[in-house]
């Protein structure tokens, strides 16, 4: 998992469990002291690790601790990655060109990342479907993220996820529909 992703963990823990929550994280899964830097890869287990305890610790379900760090992680990687957004689009626009035009920028730009690989559809003017397949099964953090997109255009969707690894299925469909 890329650092920046686990440099966004630790901003999202500090504003939802309080300052001290990430030291207390970082020894409670063993690793006290590590610092997380933009540029590189860690295991994604260090992940899953600082993510089953902050869930022990703060009693939200992980699911749901995933799904708010997706859409908190929005500003920073609309941010980072602007050059790569245009400024006409909007959140469907965006979430239609993720996987051409943004994951394809973030690997470009570090041959070591590995954003998932989505295979988005504008079924209609008003929706999207992605089909997300990654081995991490964060599909909790896709839903985030397109709410943080939402919410980034200052507009209203339903997402529905007709299909779910977790429950067995061989992928996660995400159907995203914009509202009024
Ligand atoms: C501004 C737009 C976006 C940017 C700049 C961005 C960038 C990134 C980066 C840098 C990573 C980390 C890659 C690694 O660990 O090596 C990542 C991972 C991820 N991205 Fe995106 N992303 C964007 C939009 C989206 C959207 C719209 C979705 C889904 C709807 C999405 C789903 C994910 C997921 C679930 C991961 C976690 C890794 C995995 O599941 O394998 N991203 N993204």
């Amino acid at each position: 998992m890329h650092g920046i992703i686990l440099r966004e963990l630790k901003k999202y823990v500090e504003a939802t469990l309080g300052k001290p929550a990430w030291t207390e994280l970082l020894e409670a899964a063993g690793f006290a002291g590590k610092v997380y830097l933009p540029v590189s890869e860690y295991p994604d287990a260090e992940l899953f690790a600082l993510v089953g305890h902050a869930s022990a610790k703060s009693g939200v379900p992980a699911d749901e601790l995933l799904q708010g760090f997706g859409e908190f992680i929005v500003p920073d990687l609309v941010q980072i990655y602007r050059s790569s957004i245009a400024p006409a689009w909007a959140t469907l626009d965006l979430l239609e060109h993720t996987e051409k035009v943004i994951h394809h920028a973030v690997r470009m730009r570090d041959s070591t990342a590995s954003p998932p690989k989505l295979a988005v559809v504008r079924s209609d003017p008003r929706s999207v479907e992605i089909t997300y397949s990654s081995e991490r099964k964060l599909c909790a953090v896709a839903k985030g993220i397109v709410r943080g997109v939402a919410h980034h255009y200052g507009e209203r969707v339903e997402i529905v996820e007709a299909t779910c690894m977790h429950q067995g299925a061989p992928v996660c469909l995400i159907q995203v529909t914009k509202l009024g």
